[in-house]
């Protein structure tokens, strides 16, 4: 999704803010763009397509002289994709210009009304009636300005301002699409997410829906939506600026893939104390599921499917019974919620508008929340009750890999610390798969040592597949949707996950000869089933690969094509280790497809409109 920056201080503005720009590609975005505010006004530049077009328009940001602007990285949704609707966008007067993220949902009633007073636009962008907005309400006090103009908006933004009129201010502003400011010694920064500003400072404020951010090179100061001061508490950020770098890996995917082991590590052993779970950095005290008589599980993508995992184990293990809803769903569904319900919203960034709109939704109707977040001060866990971060270092590539199987061991804990409570398995069982849990690390770094050369090699046989499914049984089914959406997302391949019971009901019309089928049957207790599944693909001239444990009794190769087996390991806890072969398996497929892996086509990295 769009990207913001903006930077006044001492130094060329330009060069720091193509920098930052660099830093929020991965967010995903179709255009970028500068405006620099001087004492010669604005100038503005734009450019389609990739930020290097924009470099180099702009010799790398040397050719546009100033220390205070903004830059943006635009992905289209009002307008298409092209240099006149990419961003920065300046008011008619030329004394304004705005960056944008988010969508300004009454901007046809405001476009009709300004059009009527004679203003003249340029794009076809909602964005653009902000910048003529505040031209319309100015009268010498552009914080007024921007105020007033903002009280008219519809919808979600996160704003960057500069003004001819002031130049080395900036004004930030937000409303459900995230803001950060930033402070260096004598500069200033806003941005959309901390990346952005890492190599210049960790000193960074979160704004608040309606907060507005007034940067001057020495002072940061903020105003809440009725102008009145707010004094903000400020958060260092202690993650190491390396962690967001490829680090000698091609892509970030790959180096998030091989992550895995430790990130499950930083997820899971701290919280283990005396054999025991410990979730009190999460505030999750002794008594916290007692009475839970629901969970609704709500978010989006691959954390969705995180939590279908978790609707399977907290219904077996916690015996309490739980619905993975998709958080674009949720809202208009009239879901049955009420103050005995625990709502777990589940998101990498804590960001996404689908998922904090459910998390209001379920707030709205009584529920306790609950928030399973990676990014630490996100929207997200500052509106939840309670947030049980995942720990998983800052996440680049578009396709979601270390997150997911971090969310897994998160929501793992959280589940044996349900079944703890409510009795509901007996201590030994719970004490074996917490053991098993900690010795994931490693059991995941066996998987990845033992799996990569071959999925390498499949990828190989199957890359110019134009579909292919995936099947899978229970948890073996949750964790077929993730590979299916990790292989659609990179390689552009048709891939779709359907239940292997349910194949037979319609689907297996599409199975042809040299059909590529994955079955996922790490669950051994289903096998049995699965092979049926497997033979009635193998009949109809499917290619079926099946992934499996080392232990499994039956021959697998007599069932399916081919075998790929992931160490032993209790049947609960397969989905994190089933994922890394398919996670590797889609990368290589993208690779030799020759796909854009950490930036694919058409998707955002956090999706912050709804
Ligand atoms: C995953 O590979 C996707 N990029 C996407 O489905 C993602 O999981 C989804 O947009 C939710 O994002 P979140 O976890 O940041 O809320």
């Amino acid at each position: 999704m769009c990207g913001i920056v903006g930077y006044t201080g001492g130094n060329q503005a330009a060069p720091i803010l193509l920098y930052g720009l660099s830093r929020l590609e991965y967010r995903g975005y179709d255009s970028a763009g500068l405006c620099i505010s001087s004492d010669a006004g604005l100038t503005t530049v734009k450019a389609r397509g990739k930020l290097a077009n924009l470099q180099e328009l702009t010799s790398q940001g040397t050719a546009l002289p100033g220390v205070c602007g903004i830059g943006h990285t635009r992905w289209a949704t009002q307008g298409d994709p092209n240099d006149v609707n990419a961003h920065p966008h300046e008011s008619a007067s030329g004394k304004f210009a705005v960056v944008h993220n988010g969508i300004i949902e009454n901007f046809r009633k405001l476009k009709a009304f300004l059009t009527a007073q004679g203003v003249k636009f340029a794009s076809d962008t909602d964005s653009e009636t902000i910048a003529h907005l505040i031209d319309f309400y100015y009268k010498g006090n552009l914080l007024e300005a921007v105020r007033e103009a903002t009280q008219v908006l519809e919808g979600s933004y996160a704003l960057g301002i500069v003004s001819a009129d002031d130049p080395g201010t900036i004004i930030g502003v937000r409303m459900c699409s995230p803001l950060i400011a930033a402070i260096a010694d004598g500069e200033a920064f806003i941005a959309s997410d901390v990346t952005a500003v890492l190599k210049y400072t960790r000193d960074v404020y979160y704004l608040d829906d309606g907060e507005i951010a007034v940067l001057s090179p020495n002072s940061v100061k903020f105003y809440d939506a009725y102008g009145e001061p707010v004094v903000k508490p400020m958060a260092h950020i202690d993650w190491d600026a390396d962690a967001a770098q490829k680090g000698g890996y091609a892509h970030f995917m790959l180096k998030e893939i091989y992550e895995q082991p430790k990130v499950c590590a930083d997820t899971v052993l701290a919280r283990i104390k005396g054999g025991a779970v410990d979730l009190t950095d999460a505030d999750i005290g002794a008594d916290y599921f007692k009475d839970v008589e629901k969970i609704v599980i709500l978010a989006c993508g691959t954390a969705y499917h995180s939590g279908i995992a978790a609707k399977y184990w907290l219904e077996r293990y916690a015996r309490i019974p739980t619905e993975a809803i998709l958080a674009s769903e949720f809202r208009y569904a009239h879901p049955i919620v009420d103050d005995k319900t625990l709502a777990i919203v589940i998101s990498q960034s804590g960001e996404t508008a689908d998922t904090y709109a459910a998390l209001g939704e379920a707030k709205r109707l009584g529920a306790r929340t609950l928030a399973v977040v990676n990014v630490r001060g996100s929207t997200i866990t500052r509106s939840s009750d309670r947030t049980l971060y995942i720990n998983a270092g800052p996440e680049i590539a578009v396709a979601s890999t270390k997150a997911y199987t971090a969310q897994l061991a998160a929501l793992a804990l959280l589940t044996l610390t349900a079944a703890d409570q409510r009795g509901t398995l007996e201590r030994e069982s719970n004490a074996a798969i917490l053991a098993e849990l900690q010795r994931m690390p490693e059991t995941m770094q066996k998987t990845l040592d033992a799996t990569a050369e071959t999925m390498q090699y499949l990828a190989t046989l199957y890359f110019n597949q134009s579909s292919i499914f995936y099947i899978g049984r229970n948890l073996d089914y949750a964790a077929s949707l993730e590979a299916s959406l990790k292989l659609k997302e990179i390689s552009y391949i048709h891939a779709e996950t359907y239940a292997a019971g349910e194949l037979k009901h319609g689907t297996i019309s599409l199975i042809e000869e040299g059909t590529l089928v994955i079955a996922v049957a790490a669950h051994m207790a289903l096998f049995d089933k699965l092979e049926s599944n497997i033979a009635e693909v193998k009949a109809r001239g499917g290619d079926v690969l099946c992934i499996t444990q080392e232990r499994c009794r039956a021959d697998p190769e007599q069932v399916a094509n081919r075998v790929v087996a992931i160490p032993d390991v209790h049947e609960m806890l397969t989905p994190l280790l089933s994922a890394i072969p398919l996670q590797l398996f889609a990368y290589y497929v993208a690779l030799a497809k020759g796909c854009d892996i950490d930036q694919p086509r058409n998707l955002a990295k956090t999706v912050t409109v709804e």
